[in-house]
C-alpha cells in the first residue's frame, strides 16, 4: 500500500488538470453518456465498495453512490477534487488526493473499480493497471472508458499539438492505447479477463466560438497551452480550434461525435 503523495512524474499533469477546476463539470456533463455507460456495465450494488480512479469532479463516483454502493474517488489534481467535494457533499463519498500508480488502499479493498477517461492518462499505464488489480478482490469488476485513437477527442488534441511544448523524450505511452484491443491486452491481460464494446458521445455547442471558450476556460490541457502563449499565438490557437469545431456544424449548432471504448474486466 502506498502513501498518498503525488510523485514528481505526475506533478505537471496535476497542475494542468487542476486548472479546469469547478468549470470542468461542464465537460463531465457532456461526457455523461459515456460515464453512465460505464456505471451501467459496472453494475454497482448497495453495500459494495467501489473506487473511481481519476475521478475529476466526481461524476462517476456520484453515479456509483446514487446506486447505493460505497463510493471512493481518487485524483492527482487538487483543483478537481475541490470541485468534486463541493458536488458530492451530501453523498458521503470518500475523496482522496492520490495517483492511479500508487493507490493508498489495502490489497483487495474494493469489490469494483471504475475509471472514466481517467486512468487512460496515466503516464505509467502498466503500474496503474497493476494497482487496479491489487486493490480489487478476486472476481472483482473493473469498468474503464477510453477514447479510441481516431476519436475526435484525440484529433482535437492533434490541433493543439503545434502550439504545445514538445513532448518529453522518451514520450509516455499514448493514452489512446486504452482504447485498443492490443493496449488493453498489454495492460490488463495478466490479471484480468476482459471484454469491450464501443460507444459514442456528442460534445454540443451553439457554435464553434462557444466550443473554444468552453475548452479554453475549463479543459486543463487546452487552458494550459493557451495560457503559455502570447496574444497573437493564442489567437492563432483559437482560430485553429474554431475552424476545427466548425467542421462539425449541424443545422442546430456544433455537434462533435467522440468514439470511445468501454472495457469490462474481471479480476482473475
Ligand atoms: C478527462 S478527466 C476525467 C474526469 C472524470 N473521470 C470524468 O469522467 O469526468 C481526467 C482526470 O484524470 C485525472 N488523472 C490524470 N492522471 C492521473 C493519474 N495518474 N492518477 C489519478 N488521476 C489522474 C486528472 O486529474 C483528471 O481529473
Amino acid at each position: 500500500m502506498a502513501t498518498a503523495s503525488i510523485q514528481p512524474f505526475n506533478e505537471k499533469a496535476a497542475l494542468v488538470w487542476s486548472s479546469g477546476g469547478y468549470g470542468y463539470e461542464i465537460i463531465a456533463q457532456q461526457c455523461l453518456p459515456g460515464i453512465v455507460h460505464a456505471v451501467d456495465r459496472l453494475d454497482p450494488r448497495p453495500g459494495e465498495q467501489v473506487i473511481d480512479v481519476g475521478t475529476g469532479t466526481g461524476r462517476a463516483a456520484r453515479e456509483v453512490a446514487a446506486r447505493g454502493a460505497r463510493s471512493t474517488g481518487v485524483d492527482i489534481a487538487e483543483g478537481m477534487l475541490t470541485a468534486a467535494r463541493a458536488q458530492t457533499a451530501q453523498q458521503g463519498i470518500d475523496l482522496r488526493l492520490a495517483a492511479a500508480e500508487a493507490l493508498p488502499f489495502e490489497d483487495a479493498a474494493f469489490d469494483k473499480a471504475i475509471s472514466t477517461f481517467g486512468v487512460m492518462f496515466s503516464v505509467q499505464p502498466h503500474v496503474a493497471a497493476s494497482e487496479l488489480a491489487r486493490v480489487l478482490r478476486p472476481g472483482g469488476r473493473l469498468a474503464v472508458t477510453a477514447w479510441t485513437p481516431d476519436s475526435n477527442a484525440v484529433l482535437m488534441r492533434q490541433e493543439l499539438a503545434p502550439f504545445a511544448p514538445p513532448p518529453p523524450d522518451p514520450a509516455p505511452p499514448a493514452p489512446w492505447a486504452w482504447g485498443t484491443g492490443k493496449g488493453l491486452q498489454e495492460y490488463l491481460g495478466a490479471d484480468f479477463d476482459f471484454e469491450f464494446e464501443t460507444g459514442v458521445l456528442h460534445l454540443r455547442y451553439p457554435d464553434a466560438n462557444a466550443f473554444w471558450h468552453t475548452f479554453v476556460d475549463v479543459f486543463g490541457p487546452v487552458k494550459a497551452v493557451a495560457d503559455s502563449l502570447d496574444t497573437d499565438r493564442r489567437e492563432e490557437l483559437a482560430a485553429a480550434l474554431r475552424r476545427w469545431a466548425d467542421g462539425f456544424r449541424s443545422n442546430c449548432g456544433v455537434s462533435i461525435p467522440c468514439d470511445y471504448v468501454l472495457t469490462v474486466a474481471h479480476r482473475k
